[in-house]
């Protein structure tokens, strides 16, 4: 299905070698009716000529921060409000860094600066280039505020050297820009926005020793993911994990429940909260700052943790419309899940059984039981945990579109 109709996609050209793809690019935007204009930066000149972009977009190229000819016209703000999204394709390390700083020294930099619109970047450098730490911090700070990135793929240079930097192929971007465009129409209008927690959390004793569980986080990063996947706005607050940093998710990271119940509180209001996490229940009264010696350790004195499902549920004026918790149990799974949906007052929980190690919390496989507050519960049978987070997804936006 053909979501790039009349679409809006404001293209901007660097000085990369993959700038030529950009032409193959605009050719298969076109041909999926999309309406294009283009920026092309002084550097991306040396790679394609402006000549050969109007010649496939039949528009004029944007080149200089001071050309407008009309003066009550400024091209970065009226380029800016014409769009539905901004693509950066190919992003230059170059770019990518002056866009991380704020920079406004050119039309590409000032026009993103001066825009809400979101925008994608699909960088494309050799290998050591994204490799390195200052390209990487730069993406990670692009990703929290909110850009999306497609690629780079691993694969062979232009320089000859193999590893992660490539472009992505044209074909690639545009089934991005549909899917961005497509079941997201409703959540881009709407502008749905999501919490997830995930991962365990960690109560200090003493400055070495803690009190955790054996959660990895996984099942709340897949469902983080494919939430973004779908368009929707998505914070991961996230206890001490393994994981990378997903792409295109504000990750706030963690380690105790107090922390946890802190961040979430100032990341609402959102639509949708999926408590993932494992929060211990309990934290000890008084953390000692020195190690405590062995024949000091008598006995710990604990107290409750705060309820961070219960608080989101019960919360007067900031309540998500859709809370869901987890349930992670070793027995009695559904009866305990149905008892937890009714002292929690949330909407959804959904129930796994962490006793068994081929599904459990280290496992790249679950199986899940959805007990709705309105309805029959559901299982989900057996299937990697990015699976399980799909189906999950699905009944959520099913949810918001019914
Ligand atoms: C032949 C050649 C190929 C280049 N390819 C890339 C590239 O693929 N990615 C990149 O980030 N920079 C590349 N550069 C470096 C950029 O052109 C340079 O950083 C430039 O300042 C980018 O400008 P811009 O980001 O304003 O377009 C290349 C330079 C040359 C001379």
């Amino acid at each position: 299905m053909n979501h790039l109709k009349e679409k809006k996609i404001l293209l901007i050209i660097t000085g990369g070698i993959a700038a030529y793809k950009s032409l193959e690019l605009i050719r298969l935007l076109k041909s999926e009716g999309a309406k294009i204009k283009t920026v092309l930066t002084k550097n991306g000149k040396e790679f394609v000529t402006p000549l050969s972009i109007t010649s496939l977009t039949h528009n004029k190229v944007y080149e200089d921060l001071f050309d407008a000819k009309d003066e009550a016209e400024m091209d970065h703000i009226s380029l800016s409000r014409w769009c539905d999204v901004i693509l950066v394709a190919p992003a230059t390390a170059n770019t990518i860094s002056k866009f991380s700083y704020g920079n406004a020294e050119d039309l590409a930099s000032t026009l993103v600066l001066a825009s809400n619109k979101k925008i994608i970047l699909v960088p494309a450098m050799n290998v050591r280039m994204w490799m390195h730490q200052a390209t990487q911090e730069n993406i990670s700070k692009l990703l929290n505020y909110g850009y999306l990135c497609i690629g780079p793929e691993i694969g062979e240079m232009a320089c000859g050297e193999y590893g992660e930097g490539k472009m992505s192929e044209p074909s690639k971007i545009i089934k991005f820009l549909n899917n961005f465009f497509s079941e997201k129409k409703f959540i881009l209008n709407n502008k749905l926005k999501a919490i997830v927690t995930s991962g365990p959390t960690k109560e200090y004793i003493d400055p070495i020793r803690y009190i955790s569980n054996d959660s990895t986080g996984k099942q709340g990063y897949e469902i983080a993911k494919s939430l973004s996947e779908k368009g929707v706005e998505t914070t991961l607050i996230s206890g001490p994990t393994n994981l990378l940093s997903p792409k295109n998710i504000k990750l706030i990271k963690v380690q105790s429940a107090e922390e946890m119940y802190e961040e979430t509180k100032k990341s609402l209001p959102v639509d949708i909260v999926v408590s993932a996490a494992a929060v211990g229940d309990f934290k000890v009264s008084q953390i000692k700052k020195n190690k405590i010696k062995k024949q000091d350790i008598t006995k710990l004195e604990l107290e409750k943790n705060k309820d961070i499902l219960k608080f989101l549920s019960t919360h007067n004026s900031l309540r998500p419309k859709l809370v869901i918790g987890f349930a992670a149990e070793t027995n009695n799974i559904i009866k305990n899940a149905e008892e937890k949906i009714k002292t929690k007052y949330c909407d959804w929980i959904i129930a796994n059984d962490v006793s068994k190690s081929e599904i459990g919390f280290a496992s790249d496989f679950n199986e899940v039981s959805i007990i709705y507050k309105n309805k029959n519960n559901e299982l989900i049978s057996k299937r990697k945990k990015s699976e399980i987070a799909e189906e999950i997804t699905k009944r959520i936006l099913e949810n918001f579109n019914s």
